[in-house]
């Protein structure tokens, strides 16, 4: 299988559940479109829907760009409250890698950036035989974000999520820090500890800001389209990426590989193979 050459994806993962993940997707959503292109937000399996709540498939559809958002359809919405792999035997179903692949590279050639959140950690199970990280792996996204919560714990799991995504062939580009809701003693000092534990080089911390469409403007989220981008190297410059703000060592590091050209957006021959 190959990805669809039309549009970036840009991949939200993370260590675990509950953590900000489809808080920072739809901000990156709001980001890309605040520059001029079209993005779409996508949740193709989610569990536990169906109560008063808006679903993160919701929250992602609706921050998509207009025209793309019929086209926005689950691949599961899973009512049990549960794992989705679990969720989905109890429905009577199975997920398959095919047909999120399917769904996955539609979309993508709707819009410029598609952004992809799926369910749990990257190594949540869909299936008795798939795990998301199998998911990322066929997908090969453009740039695939691990969030992890800055509270304690988090060197720990952002070390065994990085070691097990090198061990399985899946590429991490950057760690996404996220605030918690309740800050303990390690929030704020996680950070400058991750090399510790991975040689992931990007890494952010997200500020806490409760509405997604104020995070996008923030400059950590500039900062990680602006590293996606940057794994796209072709000539053709359809838009330019706005300077990052300097937010120093404590909230950005990694972005010191900027060879001076601005990275170019979605391009319509985008080869990935
Ligand atoms: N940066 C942030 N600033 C303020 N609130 C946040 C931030 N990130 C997450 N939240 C809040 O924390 C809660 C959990 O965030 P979110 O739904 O994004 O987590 P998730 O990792 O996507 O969860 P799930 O595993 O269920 O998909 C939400 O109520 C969200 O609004
Ligand atoms: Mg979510």
């Amino acid at each position: 299988m190959t990805s669809s050459p039309r549009s970036l994806l840009l991949l939200v993962t993370g260590t675990g559940t509950s953590i900000g993940k489809t808080h920072l997707a739809v901000a990156l959503v709001h980001a890309v479109q605040a520059l001029g292109h079209s993005a779409a937000g996508f949740k193709p399996i989610e569990s536990g829907v169906g109560g008063p709540e808006a679903t993160d498939f919701d929250r992602l559809r609706d921050a998509s760009t207009f025209h793309v958002k019929p086209s926005i359809r689950p691949v599961r919405a899973l009512p049990a409250p549960i794992s989705p792999h679990l969720a989905a035997a109890d429905a009577g179903t199975t997920i398959e890698l095919s047909e999120l692949f399917s769904a996955v590279t539609a979309l993508q050639s709707l819009v410029d950036v598609l952004v992809l959140e799926l369910p749990g950690g990257l190594f949540s199970p869909l299936s008795p035989t798939l795990v998301n990280g199998d998911v990322a792996r066929v997908l090969r996204p453009t740039a695939t974000w691990l969030v992890a919560p800055d509270r304690l714990g988090v060197l720990h799991d952002v070390g065994a999520a990085s070691r097990a995504a090198a061990a399985d062939g899946i590429g991490i580009d950057g760690i996404a820090l996220a605030p918690p809701a309740a800050p303990d003693a390690s929030t704020g000092r996680n950070f400058a500890e991750l090399p510790l534990v991975t040689r992931v080089v990007h890494r952010v911390t997200i500020p806490r800001v409760a509405a997604p469409e104020a995070l996008a403007a923030d400059a950590s989220v500039a900062t990680i389209l602006k590293v996606s981008l940057h794994r796209v190297h072709q000539p053709a410059a359809l838009q330019t990426m706005p300077d990052v703000t300097d937010l120093g060592e404590d909230r950005v590091v990694g972005d010191d590989d900027d060879d001076g050209a601005a990275p170019s957006l979605v391009p319509d021959d985008i080869a990935k193979t």
